[in-house]
């Protein structure tokens, strides 16, 4: 027996087990779990499906570090739940056509153009999932119809690595410093090497990573940070678990940015209206709702339940962000009904990474992309402008 039948056996094995206990089985009946090999990258048909193969192909540690949740995962769970709160009205009629029989799903934000209205989240550690780290993502969504990407404060390469792999538009994500020189040593140059855009992630305070820090007593390797959530070191004898890096969040903190930042600033982790209406007072240009795909506080809300109330409280006077949670094209199409102006995925890019490396997040956006097309037409809509609450309906418990 070669190497090769000895990896490929391990990897049936593991896609058995995912599968047994996968969420995939209570949706539909899993296409996949009776085959005695793991599926090619054409015959994955949704986004769920690549994070089979990723778990089937990656380290438990690397799996569990981009699976996990804040402590009994209920926010996780939430944000998938809430996705399922939302009917979609049928077509009426086309009544939200133009005649047309092309669909028009291009958009633009701070001048950065998109095809559709879907960027790449901040998400740390891609070299844990793919040799090339960032570069293979960032290739993976240029090649998706020029995707947008925003590289991760925790990413596994420097910004202007990234950048020169592909062509795609680059925003840089910020995790907080208090000293200002050290915001400043990190944003500079990736602006001048072409951020668009500065997001900056104020909803980890005192985050645990429960699984992560399994892993990393047992000494697995690609269990991510583990312990604290990369918030800075904590302190001796600190009994709350909590990090020292990122109790000082003042609201000031956004004007102090400003001085040196000249791009658009989005505060991404915006989960009230009132939150919402301090950050614009604080002179944010975006609002990026999230609760970091349930990683950050459980038991805290879905983001598509508060997403309307944030809206009304932005009232169009910047963009509005939306990630957690979302894996189907028809949740696009949910959280642009709500109010969004585009999305962001988190998961479903480091799936594709993390089975199939560049061509994987090629094909899991592009995946995405058909099925929002689908579900725009399917309702009724040929542009994004006629996407409004009209076309869902919302039950929120
Ligand atoms: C493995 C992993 C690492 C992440 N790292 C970061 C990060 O470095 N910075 C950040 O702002 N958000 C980070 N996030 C949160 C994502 O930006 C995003 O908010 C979240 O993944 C969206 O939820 P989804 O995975 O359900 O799409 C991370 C999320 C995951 C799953």
């Amino acid at each position: 027996m070669n190497k090769f039948e000895i990896s490929r056996r391990r990897s049936i094995e593991a896609l058995a087990g995912f599968l047994a206990g996968s969420p995939l089985l209570s949706g539909q009946i899993d296409p996949i779990r009776d085959h005695a090999r793991v599926p090619g990258i054409k015959e994955l048909l949704t986004a769920f499906e690549f994070e089979a193969v990723m778990y089937a192909k990656q380290t438990r540690a690397v799996y569990n570090y981009r699976a996990y949740g804040e402590e009994s995962e209920f926010t996780l769970r939430r944000n998938r739940l809430a996705f399922d709160w939302v009917k979609l009205a049928e077509n009426k009629a086309g009544t939200s056509n133009t005649g047309s029989a092309t669909v028009d799903t291009s958009t633009e934000i701070f001048g950065t153009k998109m095809a559709f209205p879907i960027l790449v989240s901040p998400t740390a550690l891609h070299g844990d999932l793919d040799k090339d780290g960032e570069q293979s993502t960032h290739k993976g969504a240029a090649a998706a119809s020029n995707t947008p990407m925003i590289l991760s404060n925790n990413s596994s390469l420097s910004f202007d690595k990234v950048m020169s792999a592909a062509s795609s538009p680059m925003w840089v994500q910020l995790y907080p410093k208090q000293a200002m020189d050290a915001n400043k040593a990190y944003l500079e140059p990736a602006i001048a090497q072409g951020a668009k855009a500065v997001v900056v992630t104020v909803d980890q305070l005192a985050t645990v990573y429960e699984r992560s820090q399994h892993d990393r007593n047992l000494n697995a390797t690609g269990g991510g940070r583990g312990r604290f959530g990369g918030g800075g070191p904590v302190p001796a004898g600190n009994p709350y678990r909590i990090s020292v890096g990122r109790l000082w969040y003042e609201w000031k903190f956004f004007e102090e940015l400003r001085t040196f930042v000249k791009v658009p600033i989005v505060i991404k982790g915006i989960l009230t209206a009132e939150d919402a209406k301090l950050a614009l007072e604080h002179g944010v240009d975006g609002i990026y709702v999230s609760n970091h795909g349930g990683r950050s506080l459980d038991y805290g809300p879905s983001t598509l339940e508060v997403l309307p109330e944030i809206v009304d409280a932005v009232g169009g006077k910047v963009p509005v962000l939306f990630d957690s949670g979302l894996r189907r094209g028809a949740d696009v199409l949910k959280a642009l009904a709500l109010g969004a102006n585009a999305v962001c995925l988190g998961r479903v890019p480091l799936w594709g990474l993390g089975s199939y490396g560049v061509t994987g997040v090629t094909r899991v956006l592009e995946i995405m992309q058909a099925e929002f097309v689908q579900a725009m037409l399917q309702t009724g809509c040929t542009r994004l402008s006629a996407i409004n609450r009209k076309i869902v309906l919302a039950n929120f418990p």
